[in-house]
């Protein structure tokens, strides 16, 4: 049977190089993001099993809490000056993923709701990776043009940990 929410319609998302932001880890994982994005699209355009799109819900927010704490490493590292800001940004997307994961996971069967639920989730993602996050990329572009050749080699937190 075909689930009521099939048949959705999605453009998949295209990385572009206006979605670089000067740092090869950060853009690799907003790369890997977007299609975890794409996949969760597709889940929903097939109309497959809600416990699948709450799987693949789940992990995408799992990505994204380990991708915001690798972001505020690099920005750190790099004296951003909108830190404190991006951080609140990154924590109140936090509890908005937080909400609408308890949300779908509660759902036994479907519904609108719980579809639209998953693509605000959807948005809120794609418009903080590919709009907020670009703030940030003068910045860096800079922080690293007077950095190059003065570097000390020592290494960050987040290549520590073995990413
Ligand atoms: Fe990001
Ligand atoms: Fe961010």
């Amino acid at each position: 049977m075909t689930a009521d929410w099939a048949g959705l319609k999605f453009s998949p998302l295209v990385w572009a190089s206006a979605f670089e932001t000067g740092d090869p880890e950060i853009d690799e994982e907003h790369q890997e993001l977007l299609c975890d994005l794409n996949d969760l699209s597709e889940l929903l355009a097939l109309g497959q099993e809600w416990s699948l799109v709450v799987d693949k819900s789940q992990r995408l927010r799992d990505k994204c809490f380990e991708h915001f704490q690798d972001e505020e490493v690099v920005l750190e590292e790099a004296a951003y000056e909108g830190l404190e800001c991006h951080k609140i940004e990154h924590r109140v997307i936090e509890q908005q993923l937080d909400g609408i994961l308890s949300f779908i996971a509660s759902v036994a069967l479907p519904s609108r709701a719980a579809t639209e639920a998953v693509l605000l989730l959807r948005s809120i993602l794609v418009n903080h990776f590919f709009r907020y996050d670009i703030s940030y990329k003068k910045h860096l572009s800079r922080s690293r043009g007077q950095k190059r050749g003065g570097a000390d080699g020592s290494e960050s937190p987040r290549r520590q940990r073995g990413r």
